[in-house]
């Protein structure tokens, strides 16, 4: 008889993210979203539901693992010793600094870092955070690396669900999509590493679908889906023009899965 104690979770999500190979961007994809992300993300309720949602107590460190512009380390570091953003985009870590510099922190640290390199001078911090930035496409590789630098408590968000576009949009394109692996993979991995995690959700403001503009909506499925071609263009915009997505809302709001745990 088969259990759910045979299935090896991490092998699984690694398949499923070779399978929609959405992971492994280079660094300059992401430069290139900095200055956007800088003014966007910094101070959003998003950011503010996770901060509610950690525990400080007892805490003097804090690692931001895909910091990007410092979304949830820089609004932490008045109440703490150190706080690090570790990030492999240059121009994210760049932002950071001079996030830290307007708000005349110094007490924040840059770590040029991606996930796959070695962490070994990674310092071990009183909590880590990976917010929106466990998209790797090795799982079970990234949970052991967070754990193994946490002194007390890990705090991360994963996408819930599908795509986070308009079903109609994806339907257009004619392209047979499989969903990206969502939280419930980090969920059972860490039940394979021994820890049983919190879990609760925070929905976002952004909605799934807000693009009433059809440049803007090109943009965001070919970040997520890489180019489209021209024929998919073409029927993207015939989809666009039919259902005009922005001037009734669709798709819903974004749902991010927040998971914690403590250091036994
Ligand atoms: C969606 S943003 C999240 C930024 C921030 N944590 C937040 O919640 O607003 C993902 C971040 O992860 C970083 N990132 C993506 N892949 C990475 C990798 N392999 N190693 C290190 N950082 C990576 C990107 O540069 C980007 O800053």
């Amino acid at each position: 008889m088969t259990t759910i104690a045979d299935i090896d979770f991490g092998g699984l999500y690694r398949e499923h993210a070779r399978a929609v190979s959405r992971t492994g961007k280079p660094a300059s994809a992401w430069d290139a979203r900095a200055p956007e992300m800088q003014g966007r993300w910094r101070q959003s309720r998003y950011a503010e539901a996770f901060i509610a949602r950690m525990d400080l107590d007892g805490a003097a460190t804090l690692l931001d693992v895909g910091c990007g512009p410092g979304t949830i380390c820089l609004p932490l570091a008045s109440r703490l010793e150190r706080v690090y953003g570790l990030d492999y985009s240059r121009a994210m870590l760049e932002a950071l600094r001079s996030g830290a510099a307007e708000r005349g922190l110094t007490n924040v640290g840059a770590l040029h870092r991606a996930w796959e390199d070695d962490w070994s001078d990674v310092p071990v911090c009183d909590i880590v955070v990976a917010s929106r930035s466990t998209n790797v496409p090795d799982m079970a590789a990234a949970l052991a690396k967070l754990h193994a630098r946490a002194r007390r408590r890990v705090y991360l968000t994963h996408r819930v669900g599908d795509w986070p576009f308009d079903p109609g949009a994806i339907e257009a394109l004619g392209r047979r999509l499989l969903p990206p692996p969502d939280y419930i993979y980090v969920v059972n991995i860490l039940h394979d590493m021994g820890i049983h995690p919190r879990l609760d959700y925070i929905e976002t403001e952004q909605r799934r679908a807000p693009a009433a503009d059809f440049d803007e909506l090109a943009r965001r499925i070919a970040w997520s889906l890489g180019e489209l071609t021209s024929d998919e263009l073409a029927r993207l915009r015939a989809w666009h023009e039919r259902a005009r997505p922005g001037a009734g809302e669709t798709g819903g709001p974004m749902r991010w899965a927040f998971i914690s745990w403590e250091k036994a």
